[in-house]
Parts: C-alpha cells; structure tokens; sequence
C-alpha cells in the first residue's frame, strides 16, 4: 500500500511545481498550489499512516481468513477453536442415552462411536460402554465429568485430537480400562494416576519429556508401552522411577516377573549409553526399539 501511495505523491508534486514555475495563473493558480499542497500534505500523512509498521504476524494460524487492517478498529483476534469446522451431530438414536455427536448401534451395545466428529468437548459417556472411539477429533483436555457414569470402560481411543491434558481423577471413574490410546496429541508428561489394570499404552507422537516417578509403577499387568517419537531425554528418564514393577523385587519369584513385553522409545533423545537401571527395568523384554 505504502508502496503504490509514493509514486502517486510524487507525481502529484511534479505537476505542482511546474504550475507554480510558469506563474500565469495568478490567483487560481495559487489556489490550486494551496489545494495540491494540502493534498499532498494529506497523501503524505496518508504515506507516513500507512508506512506505520504492521501488526506482528499472529504466531499461531489465523482463526479468520479475514485480513487484519491497520485502519480499521483492533479487533481481537479470534482463537482456535472458532476456526474449527461444526461438530457433525447424527440423527436421534434407538437409545436415548447416546450422545447426539456419536452412533450407537444396536449390533453393538458396547461401544460408542465418536470418531470423526469435529468433537472438542468428550461428550457424557453411557455407562454401558466398554469402547470408546474418540480418535480424530478437536478434543484438548480428558476431565472425569464426562466419565462419571462409565465404569465399565476397557478400551478408550483418543488418538489424533489435540490433549495437553489429562486430569488424573479420569482414572478414578474407570477402573476397568485395559487399553489407553492417546497417540499423536500434545501431552508433556506421562499421566498420572493411570489404572493398575492398564495392559496397552499407546503414547506415541506426543510431546512428552517427563515421565512422573512412579507414573508407570503398580501397571503389573502393562504388556505394550509406546512413546516413540516423543522429546525423552536421559535426565527425563530414570530406570528406577519408571519401571512398572519393583526393581528390588525377588526376581526368582514367577509372579513378579514383569509382563512388558514391547516397548518403543526411538524418535527421543535417548543416546547410548543406556543407564543401568533402565536396562535392568526392561531386560524382560521381548521387544524394546530404542
Ligand atoms: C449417571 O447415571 C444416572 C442414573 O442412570 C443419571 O441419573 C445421571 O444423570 C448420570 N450422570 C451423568 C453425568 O450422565
Ligand atoms: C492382571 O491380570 C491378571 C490376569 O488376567 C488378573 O487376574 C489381575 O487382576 C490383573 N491385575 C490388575 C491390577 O488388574
Ligand atoms: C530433558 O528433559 C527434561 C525434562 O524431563 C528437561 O527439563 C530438559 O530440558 C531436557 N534436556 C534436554 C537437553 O532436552
Ligand atoms: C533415579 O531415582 C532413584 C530413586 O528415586 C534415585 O535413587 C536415583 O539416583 C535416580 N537415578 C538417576 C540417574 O537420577
């Protein structure tokens, strides 16, 4: 804009001046020059206003494809999520208890299909649902609301969403969970309070660089633990704090020999060496990929 302005200024000078030079038009013309001069004097601040330095590009994506003008009022910028597409409800279901953002069929009773839906917010979850499919979405954070009712939940789905968080009292309500899948979101840290049942954990493509001491501990039954491509380093990593099982433990009894059989650490910040105590918590493995 700046830059179309200054041409046009310059022109609009140009053609002042010659005017002013031939000197024939004795009033008029000085009315004119009076005219061109506070044109100019007006083009120029209008030169200097729009020259003022733009507003800093917004870091994260734009909510709007408007585009922000410096000559209208500031308006607040608006935030993620009005940038996200509507929430796709279905039509009334044969069960009234079935959210209007899932499907529930009648073939399968226990299970409650919300994948796909634009969801942000984890909508209340009947209690006869054992699995929960909530991948792909816009969800950002796992409160307990939502699972008041559901305490027989076994597998819950939660892959590709945008979770930075998970409140630890979510575990409280479902005792029973067996398979937790939080892949590709945006978690720091390894949740805590995660249920003693827990068989699989999938906590792939996060952000993760703490594991909190103990947040692994008492999953006796833990067979799969996945945090490739994560941000782990060896300081956030502490074999001792980590494991799921006592590392003081009696290794000649059967019972407590772990069931962690794989485990996927690659795409860290973990380079040889491997501290002991670590190698000592997974030397049961089947399958470790580091
Ligand atoms: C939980 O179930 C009870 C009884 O079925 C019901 O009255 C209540 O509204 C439910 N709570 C939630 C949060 O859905
Ligand atoms: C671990 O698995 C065994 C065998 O399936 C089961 O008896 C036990 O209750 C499980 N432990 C927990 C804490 O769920
Ligand atoms: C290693 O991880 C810890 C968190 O556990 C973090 O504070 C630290 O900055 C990380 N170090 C590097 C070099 O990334
Ligand atoms: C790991 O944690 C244990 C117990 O909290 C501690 O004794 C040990 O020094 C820690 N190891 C490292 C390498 O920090």
């Amino acid at each position: 804009m700046a830059l179309r302005n200054m041409p046009c200024l310059r022109n609009m000078t140009f053609e002042g001046q010659v005017d002013w030079t031939t000197g024939t038009r004795g009033r008029t013309m000085k009315a004119g020059v009076g005219l061109f001069s506070a044109l100019a004097l007006f083009l120029l601040i209008g030169a200097v206003v729009t020259q003022r330095p733009r507003p800093k590009k917004p870091t994260r994506r734009p909510a709007t494809t408007r585009r922000p003008s410096v000559l209208l009022p500031a308006v607040p910028e608006p935030r993620e999520p009005t940038d996200f597409p509507p929430v796709i409800l279905g039509p009334p279901s044969v069960y009234p208890d079935c959210p209007r953002e899932c499907s529930c069929s009648p073939s399968y009773p226990n299970s409650l299909n919300c994948e796909n839906r634009n969801i942000r917010v984890i909508p209340v979850i009947p209690l006869r649902t054992h699995y929960l499919y909530l991948q792909n979405n816009y969800i950002s954070e796992v409160t307990a609301e939502p699972f008041k009712n559901a305490t027989e939940v076994r597998w819950i789905n939660l892959a590709n969403n945008r979770i930075h968080r998970i409140d630890k009292q979510v575990f409280e309500k479902i005792p029973a969970l067996l398979y937790l899948y939080a892949n590709r979101n945006q978690l720091k840290e390894v949740p805590s309070g995660l249920p003693a049942s827990l068989e699989q954990l999938r906590l792939d493509r996060n952000l993760i660089s703490k594991i909190p001491a103990g947040a692994l501990s008492k999953l006796e039954n833990l067979t799969l633990l996945d945090l490739h491509k994560n941000q782990v380093n060896l300081t956030g990593i502490n074999g001792t704090q980590i494991c799921p099982f006592s590392l003081e433990a009696d290794q000649s009894d059967n019972s407590l020999v772990p069931r962690l059989r794989y485990l996927r650490l690659d795409g860290n910040h973990l380079t040889p060496p491997i501290p002991m105590d670590v190698i000592m918590c997974f030397r049961h493995l089947h399958s470790i990929v580091i």
